[in-house]
């Protein structure tokens, strides 16, 4: 280890601006009811509390809905689904208020970057262009929702004539993380609106704000009421009843492999349709005629992007042996130029750890890496100030039985591995329960193509990394999910394709003569 790259810029302590948190506060108030059928519902007698995990303090309250509240948020989804006009419009007539939904997302932005901001920690910069992204999205499932259709199948002989229709699923359950509130619950909600559904959306404890307002957005856009409700509080509590509940036709879920997994098993009691975004630890594979400096930087944002607290993080590095050093001291220099600290200032890279638990997780995995023989390059301790901080991390000389190699740690902790060949990068990268994403550097078109399609993950960036758009699908292989959103299939995913088989002229009897 080179004693150079081993200083951090990172600073001793964390000071927030109080007072620049006093004037954003000032913008919205701090409590928010749910969204049960076309209004706000405050029959919750309990609050849960968000305080800002970069300055610790209380910034939103929300309701803590039970089983209770779900129950009725499914009822009022049921009965908009079952006799309400939403189903039963046209597409064209849908993607209308959707279009409208962009607009007020867009009119918006900056109240709904702050709501994300101060919940979750996340930089203001980011969270704005997550709202421009989101505003991007509803667009396009707008441009989706007309171009559904079925099938027709002339080909059976002159008698027959099959007709293929594609009909809304009906009731959706859609529960969230809280690692980028607006734009997860957009990946689902427009595309299940646009095929027709209703929904029941219910998002994480710790940034329900962002969805609560989406909600009253919809409804201002020409939403009937109860095609969209929210519903808040703990998983266990309000999330729990929308997997078991027999009225809910399908559930689209994203968060830990964990939690998914006890849903989906919740879920399978009535067979719903499932959808799951879960997992990942997407290793970013350099090879030794890569472009280095681009290299560099785009794994230093796959890692630390929204302080590593993302799925597609790029949270293991893969790099060949010729390259291992300079590559490894070129990214602990860049590390060290990264800006940490109060998420509402405008130039900042990374802000604050969603909570003390998690951070306190996140020192664990660091902790049990070292113990297990890995080194710290830069970073690896939490950073001092009146919020939850966590030093942009590289753990170095890791080898592929250790923890820090295979499990999602969900902060910005990387680590780094050497490998000798492309073929022994493949075989390292598949060495996972996971397969969501990954990527790999190389100047050879062939070999960087050869490694994308050896490798079983949804998405492969080539010389790129976390690069979306609305019109790419998006999820995971094996344990990183089941399904994929967003791309041109994202509306058809909340159908039912029914069959109309029919009959043309007299019908050949069965076996009986006449009667
Ligand atoms: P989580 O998986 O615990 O929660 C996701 C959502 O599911 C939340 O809305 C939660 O309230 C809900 N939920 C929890 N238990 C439920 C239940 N029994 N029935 C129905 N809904 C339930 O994720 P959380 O708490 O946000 O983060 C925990 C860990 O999960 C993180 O530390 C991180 O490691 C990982 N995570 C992974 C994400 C991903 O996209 N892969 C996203 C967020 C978290
Ligand atoms: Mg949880």
């Amino acid at each position: 280890m080179n004693k150079e790259s081993q200083t951090v810029n990172i600073p001793a302590a964390i000071t927030t601006d109080m007072p620049r948190l006093q004037g954003a506060l000032a913008r919205f108030p701090r409590d928010r009811a749910m969204w049960i059928d076309g209004r706000e519902d405050a029959s919750a007698s309990e609050m849960v509390e968000r305080y800002s995990p970069a300055h610790g303090v209380l910034v939103t309250r929300t309701p803590r809905g039970q089983a209770a509240d779900a129950e009725r948020a499914i009822g009022a989804a049921r009965q908009a689904f079952d006799h309400g006009p939403w189903p039963k419009m046209s597409a064209g007539e849908r993607a209308g208020v959707l279009l409208r939904v962009a607009d007020a997302i867009d009119r918006e932005r900056d109240l709904l970057a702050h709501l994300d901001c101060l919940e979750s920690g996340k930089p203001i910069a980011q969270a704005r262009g997550e709202v421009e992204a989101t505003a991007d999205i509803w667009r396009y499932a707008a441009a989706l929702a007309r171009t559904l259709h079925g099938d027709s199948y002339a080909s059976l002989g002159s008698e027959r004539l099959g007709v293929v229709l594609r009909e809304p699923v009906g009731v959706v359950a859609i529960i969230t993380p809280w690692n980028f509130p607006l734009l997860i619950v957009s990946q689902k909600l427009p595309f299940a609106l646009a095929a027709g559904c209703t929904c029941v959306v219910k998002p994480s404890e710790m940034t329900s704000a962002s969805t609560l307002h989406l909600a009253r957005l919809l409804s201002e856009a020409g939403l009937p009421k109860g095609a969209c409700n929210v519903i808040t509080g703990f998983g266990p509590e309000a999330g729990a009843p929308l997997a078991t509940d027999p009225r809910v036709d399908m559930l689209t879920f994203t968060g830990s492999t964990q939690i998914g997994r006890a849903v989906m098993a919740a879920a399978s009691a009535s067979l719903k349709k499932v959808a799951m975004e879960l997992g990942g630890k997407n290793p970013q594979i350099v090879l030794a005629d890569a472009d280095m400096e681009a290299a560099v930087d785009a794994c230093a944002f796959g890692a630390y992007f929204n302080a590593g607290e993302c799925c597609n993080a790029g949270s293991r590095i893969l790099v060949e042996g010729a390259i291992a050093e300079e590559f490894t001291a070129r990214l602990a220099k860049k590390v060290q130029q990264i800006r940490i600290g109060d998420p509402l200032d405008p130039e900042i890279n990374i802000g604050a750890i969603i909570s003390a638990g998690h951070l306190g997780k996140i020192e664990a995995s660091i902790a049990a890496a070292t113990k297990a023989g890995a080194a710290i390059r830069t970073g690896g301790a939490r950073v001092a100030g009146d919020g939850l901080f966590m030093a942009p991390t590289i753990v170095d000389g890791v080898t592929a039985d250790m923890a820090v190699a295979t499990e999602e740690i969900f902060g910005p902790v990387v680590s780094v591995q050497t490998i000798a060949s492309p073929e022994d990068a493949i075989a390292c990268a598949n060495a996972s329960s996971y397969g969501l994403s990954a990527a790999v550097w190389s100047r050879n078109i062939d070999v960087a193509l050869h490694v994308s399609r050896q490798i079983r993950a949804g998405t492969v960036w080539i010389n790129t990394f976390m690069d979306g758009t609305p019109e790419l699908p998006f999820g995971g292989y094996r344990q990183s999910g089941i399904g994929r959103e967003l791309g041109r299939n994202a509306v058809a995913d909340f159908t039912e394709e029914k069959t109309l088989h029919m009959h043309q002229g007299p019908r050949t009897a069965w076996w009986l003569p006449r009667v």
